[in-house]
């Protein structure tokens, strides 16, 4: 995850993550983390590709440092995201996965199901996501093969 502490957050989600969006906002302010919103601005039915590829760009451009993209499952974002070349996107329902997604995938885009997880273990999972460095050594290798797979 680049510039962790100083490039925003991007955040994305649908009707489904809308409301879920909107408690990592708050949550993120009062925490003075940086983001961007990339929507969506309501609950009203959309699609969460549309969302999530801006989102991603954003952090394989380099402008923000991580995504977090909410969608009724995590699901569908997280096979959007996974197909922007750069992209990384693990979707988490506890801490665990969130931590280690980290530690050994250098994983940089955290998928949120807000039909599935509550709203206060949704911000654990992220503070675990947005708190936790990549670990290196033997998983950079892997990481690494991960990322060769967008060039077969
Ligand atoms: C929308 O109803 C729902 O399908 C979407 O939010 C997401 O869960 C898809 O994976």
């Amino acid at each position: 995850m680049k510039d962790q502490h100083t490039a925003p957050i991007a955040l994305a989600a649908d009707h489904g993550g809308y409301a879920l969006k909107e408690a990592i906002k708050t949550h993120l302010a009062e925490r003075g983390v940086p983001f961007e919103d990339f929507g969506t601005d309501s609950d009203a039915s959309c699609d969460y590709p549309d969302y999530a590829v801006p989102a991603c760009e954003a952090v394989t451009a380099g402008r923000c440092a991580a995504a977090v993209l909410c969608c009724g499952t995590g699901v569908g974002m997280s096979l959007a995201a996974n197909k922007v070349r750069g992209i990384r996107a693990c979707c988490c329902s506890e801490t665990f996965s969130a931590e280690y997604t980290r530690r050994h995938n250098d994983a940089n885009a955290l998928c949120l199901g807000g039909r599935v997880v509550g709203e206060g273990l949704a911000l654990q999972i992220v503070d675990v996501f947005l708190s936790t460095p990549f670990e290196g050594g033997r998983h950079t290798r892997r990481v690494e093969k991960v990322m060769a797979l967008e060039n077969r």
